[in-house]
């Protein structure tokens, strides 16, 4: 034989020396759930070891990932259900939850990006991602509160926007409303590709979010598309986004490289809360290893071409120094 591939495999030195890729600390987002009172730490009963955090304790808790090198953030509140209401105008009033929030973390952490989630569902009584009028979700309408929740995210010193709602040319949208207003620096990551999944349950449960009636499927995707992805893509590309989103990330992995490979703009990967929750199980069932199953699905994800990845292991990999 020639060809032996089994020699560049024969000990750990030679196969870290030929190691394809990497992860570290520094492609890692950290999603974290925000709940309004004082000193409140609450598990998240369907994602172990993942908390909803009173500002305080959000504070100490990204305090604590700095330390680690954990320095992106990805904030998600849960509101109030007194609060929501059709229009989700609680999403740009000054003093809401997640307004101070993000004043809160930029004032005492300037150094850490902040990434905010733009879409309705969390302040919407009807939790969906847009208007919703005799059962269907208007687009255009919806644009116009984005727009006022981006740029309410700007003033609070958002670095990153990240609309994850799916309605037509919100990319776009969002990027004149804060060009406009002097907001050229501040960041959009765009959820490209977002499909109509199972794997959202946990997070919904997390954020008391879930739609009220029927499902997303007219704004998010069909799990069968891969062509479609492409515009998706192509068009946020076009209307000015910085960072093409795929989600979910394990399911989609052939989606994550298809666009990787069809443009030159940094793709990021969810690994969302329904896959975090299946090793959990597994693991506390005794069925899986923490440690390989973890590193072996973040590694997929750079190798399927993310170079970010938002993901609730992101810190428990690097406090038991898994990477
Ligand atoms: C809502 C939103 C969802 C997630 C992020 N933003 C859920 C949904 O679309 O219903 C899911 C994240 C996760 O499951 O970890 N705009």
């Amino acid at each position: 034989m020639l060809q032996r591939p089994r020699r560049n495999r024969k000990s750990e030195v030679i196969r870290q020396m030929v190691q394809e890729t990497h992860v570290s600390a520094a492609n890692l987002i950290f999603p974290l759930f925000i709940v309004e009172g004082e000193n409140q730490k609450t598990e998240v009963s369907s994602m172990p070891g993942i908390f909803r955090y009173s500002i305080d304790n959000l504070l100490r808790e990204i305090e604590s990932c700095m330390k680690l090198g954990l320095n992106s953030f990805d904030l998600f509140p849960n509101i109030d259900e007194a609060l929501k209401d059709r229009h989700a105008t609680e999403s740009h009033r000054d003093e809401s939850l997640y307004l101070r929030a993000i004043r809160a973390v930029k004032k005492e952490f300037p150094e850490a990006c902040v990434i905010t989630d733009v879409a309705m569902d969390p302040y919407s009584s009807d939790g969906h991602d847009g208007i919703v009028e005799n059962g269907e979700i208007l687009n255009d309408e919806t644009l116009e509160i984005l727009g006022k929740m981006a740029l309410a995210h700007a003033r609070s010193g958002a670095d990153i926007i990240a609309p994850s709602d799916m309605m037509d040319g919100r990319v776009g949208y969002i990027r004149k409303v804060l060009d406009d207003s002097g907001f050229t620096g501040v960041s959009i990551m765009s959820y490209s590709a977002k499909y109509a999944s199972a794997f959202y349950g946990p997070f919904r449960d997390a954020l008391n979010s879930a739609p009220k009636f029927g499902d997303k499927k007219t704004y998010q995707m069909n799990p069968a598309n891969q062509r479609e992805a492409l515009i998706e893509a192509r068009l946020d590309e076009l209307e000015g986004a910085d960072f093409l989103m795929v989600k979910p990330g394990l399911p989609y992995l052939d989606v994550i490289k298809l666009i990787k490979d069809q443009t030159e703009l940094p793709v990021a990967a969810y690994n969302v809360s329904g896959e975090y929750a299946m090793i959990k199980a597994a693991v506390r069932n005794g069925w899986l290893n923490e440690q390989r199953s973890v590193t072996e699905v973040l590694t997929s994800f750079r190798r399927a071409g993310a170079s970010a990845i938002l993901t609730y292991h992101a810190k428990e990999v690097l406090e038991n120094k898994w990477l």
